[in-house]
């Protein structure tokens, strides 16, 4: 096996063994399929997993069923996708007994815990490798030892360090992400992320301009600059969020620039001028506020108040006053009390969001809120989050009205053949628009008007 080589905070690609796989695989016409769950942070490592294979000789397959490689990237964050992905595994038994030469490899954040990749490596005989996030460069090892008939559990690197030179094949030819700080110190009591992602990194400002502009020059006009907290960006490196954007935003060929998630605790006066400085930066910021109860939001560790929250708000607003807020909430946390709900609620009709991800709250292994006695129980979770999602419903469609005969910016992202061509893009605040037009379109920035408002979308006309 090839060492690993680590320079500073810095690891780089095993490329002899990426060789190798090569001259194993070549002129056989191999494909691969990998099938992502979870958050943006995944698609942008599967994206890395793709570009891996790649360059190993193999090509993308449209879908599971044919391809020679399949790889699950897992999410951990709550249950539901771990029970997804345990029968999606379960169902490949019997085309591994039909092709043995089948490799099935699983990665991401579930397998980051030691427990839980040894555990899916005893109940699945017929996969041939685990791998955590922080070890996608060892990808090319994990190939060669599957192509000789090893199996293979790859987790928790130490260090953590970070791999500058890994290839990606980018599923938008219009829009990237772009990470640029990996792992999360923040420790909210009820999260799993940063006991599977590791410490807090951040890439070099210099790093991340030089990937923009590389982008930028193969055509993409719209970046996402991804974090499990991008607002604390920089932490102890002698930046902050603020410089990055003011640099990025000077990227030629660059139009757009999003950014997600930011934790409310390091939303600053300075990141909000930079935002609203910035001509790229969109006004669209994920700014989840998890509960209305400042009791609650003690206890989840989260380190704002109900009140603090709402003076960012209105502090933000105050200085970018047509931004657009989404957020994350989480209902039935340990020892939420129907007071404290309702306090979620009217926050939620206070702040008027212009969308929400709701989730039941979901112990995990290991963290602090797992082990608290006061768990809620699940019919009052549901109840609890339906009607969260009803007060959401209103509120979106309610917001959506606010754009009727809006003119505004989008860039078109796909369309939708059924009769008519119906193009869709987004606007910069974050509003999917449908309006119909030429195909031939795509990728490009089209103003257009709103003529109506459907419950969860604008529909709208071309100029
Ligand atoms: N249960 C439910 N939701 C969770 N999230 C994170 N951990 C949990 C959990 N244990 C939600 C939070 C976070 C989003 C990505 O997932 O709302 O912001
Ligand atoms: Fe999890 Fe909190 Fe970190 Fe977000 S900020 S990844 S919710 S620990």
């Amino acid at each position: 096996m090839q060492a690993k080589q680590i320079e500073s905070n810095r690891i780089t690609l095993q490329k002899g063994m990426a060789r190798e796989v090569f001259e194993l695989v070549k002129d056989r016409n191999r494909t691969y399929f990998v099938e992502t769950y979870g958050c943006q942070m995944n698609v942008r490592d599967s994206e890395t997993i793709a570009g891996l294979l790649q360059k190993m000789g193999y090509s993308p397959s449209e879908s599971k069923d044919g391809a020679n490689v399949i790889l699950f990237n897992t999410c951990c964050v709550r249950d539901h996708a771990e029970k997804r992905l345990l029968a999606n595994i379960g169902a490949l038994k019997e085309r591994k007994e039909e092709d043995p030469g089948l490799i099935i490899g699983i990665c991401g954040c579930m397998m980051q815990q030691q427990d839980v990749a040894k555990k899916v490596m005893r109940r699945f005989p017929f996969v041939n490798f685990v791998f955590g996030t922080n070890v996608l460069w060892r990808l090319p090892e994990l190939m060669f030892s599957a192509l000789n008939g090893e199996r293979l559990i790859l987790t928790e690197e130490e260090g953590f360090a970070i791999c500058e030179s890994l290839p990606a094949l980018r599923s938008n030819p219009f829009s990237a992400f772009v990470n640029i700080t990996f792992g999360c110190d923040n420790f909210c009591s009820y999260c799993i992320v940063p006991y599977v992602r590791g410490r807090e990194r951040s890439r070099a400002l210099s790093e991340v301009v030089a990937e923009v502009r590389a982008l930028a020059e193969q055509g993409i006009t719209e970046v996402t600059l991804l974090g499990q907290n991008v607002n604390s960006y920089g932490k102890g490196m002698g930046v902050d969020f603020a410089d990055l954007l003011h640099a990025v935003n000077g990227v030629d060929g660059i139009r757009r620039i999003r950014y997600m998630s930011s934790h409310p605790k390091d939303l600053t006066p300075r990141l909000m001028a930079a935002i609203a400085e910035n001509d790229k930066v969109c006004h669209h910021m994920h700014l989840p506020v998890q509960s209305g109860s400042t009791t609650i939001l003690e206890r989840m560790n989260r380190r704002y108040t109900r009140e603090g929250y709402l003076h960012l708000v209105e502090d933000l607003r105050g200085m970018v006053p047509d931004i657009e807020l989404t957020t994350d909430v989480i209902v039935g946390f340990p020892g939420e009390t129907d007071r404290d709900f309702q306090d979620t609620l009217s926050l939620m009709d206070q702040v008027g969001y212009a969308a929400a991800f709701t989730f039941k709250y979901s112990p995990r292994k290991g963290t602090l809120a797992a082990g608290a006695e006061d768990q809620i129980p699940e019919a009052v979770k549901k109840e609890r989050l339906k009607k969260l999602n009803e007060l959401q419903g209103r509120k979106t469609a309610e917001n959506n009205l606010k754009y009727l005969g809006h003119r505004g910016e989008v860039l078109v992202e796909g369309f939708d053949r059924r009769g008519e061509t119906i193009l869709f893009g987004k606007l910069g605040v974050f509003k999917m628009v449908y309006f119909p037009g030429d195909e031939k379109l795509l990728g490009t920035y089209q103003t257009v008007t709103v003529t109506e408002c459907a419950r969860n979308s604008l529909l709208g006309r071309m100029e």
